[in-house]
């Protein structure tokens, strides 16, 4: 493996972060983590972003849907990733609400050339709000949708043609594969677009795999990993049961001397 890995920030690994100080390459933050935090802790995370590079990543920008775009969040997004001095900035390939109303789900798109022209023309306008290009990950899929445009085409025609970069999550690809059958290998072969980030993640089999962010990355991950030819940040995401940031960061630091 390259980069050494960060991780996604969760709150209760903020004091610890600042008591310790520990070397990592890179930490992400949700930005819907923060939209109202106090004033307090958002010093507190300008302590941290004293020592770390921050990626910004987001639940809500909405790109796949057909409701307008929130213009006031993204004016928050950009304001929030001004104070942070963040480059990068993530959300996902999918939508979330329908006529105003919202799903706490991720949903995927019509692999359509259609639905690519939707969402080029909505990352265009998202891409001016922030003043930056953006990334967009890859989510896990469940069921089949229409259209046979190749997902990895959409990234690629994303880029190509809006200057997106793809954020890379091999476990999504890795649960959608059981589900779908969609090869990670195939996709990875076939990606022309640059990768602003990656994420690698554990998940639970129950028993098929369900995209919980349980565990450090399974093997299959950290090979996918292997796959990547970018020295793109590689950030882990750990969700449930999340251990304290004191076994964690020990967690990660054996899995790279494993991989070495
Ligand atoms: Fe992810």
């Amino acid at each position: 493996m390259g980069a050494r890995m960060g991780i996604s920030l969760r709150r209760e690994w903020v004091d610890p972060l600042l008591a310790t100080r520990p070397l990592l390459p890179a930490l992400e933050v949700i930005f819907e983590q923060w939209a109202f935090a106090s004033e307090s802790e958002l010093r507190q995370l300008e302590r941290l972003r004293e020592r770390h590079p921050f990626l910004l990543h987001c639940l809500s920008m909405n790109v796949g849907s057909s409701d307008p775009l929130d213009r006031g969040y993204f004016e928050q997004v950009r304001a929030f990733a001004d104070r942070f001095a963040i480059a990068k900035i993530s959300d996902h390939l999918s939508w979330r609400s329908i006529r105003g109303q919202w799903s706490l789900s991720l949903l995927p798109l019509p692999r359509t050339e259609e639905a690519l022209a939707h969402v080029l023309a909505r990352v265009a306008e998202a891409q001016s709000f922030l003043g930056r290009t953006i990334a967009l990950e890859n989510i896990s899929q469940y069921l089949p949708v229409p259209g046979d445009v190749p997902l990895v085409e959409m990234f690629n025609q994303l880029h190509e043609r809006a200057g997106t970069l793809l954020h890379l999550d091999l476990n999504n690809l890795l649960v959608t594969e059981r589900w779908l059958g969609e090869s990670p290998e195939a996709f990875l072969d076939r990606l022309t677009a640059d990768i602003a980030w990656v994420h690698v993640a554990g998940h639970e089999n129950v028993p098929l795999p369900i995209d919980d962010h349980s565990g450090m990355p399974t093997a299959a991950c950290m090979d996918l990993l292997a796959r990547v030819a970018s020295s793109a940040p590689v950030i882990l995401e750990w969700d449930r049961e999340r251990p304290p940031l004191q076994k964690l960061l020990p967690a990660i630091s054996a899995e790279q001397v494993h991989r070495a």
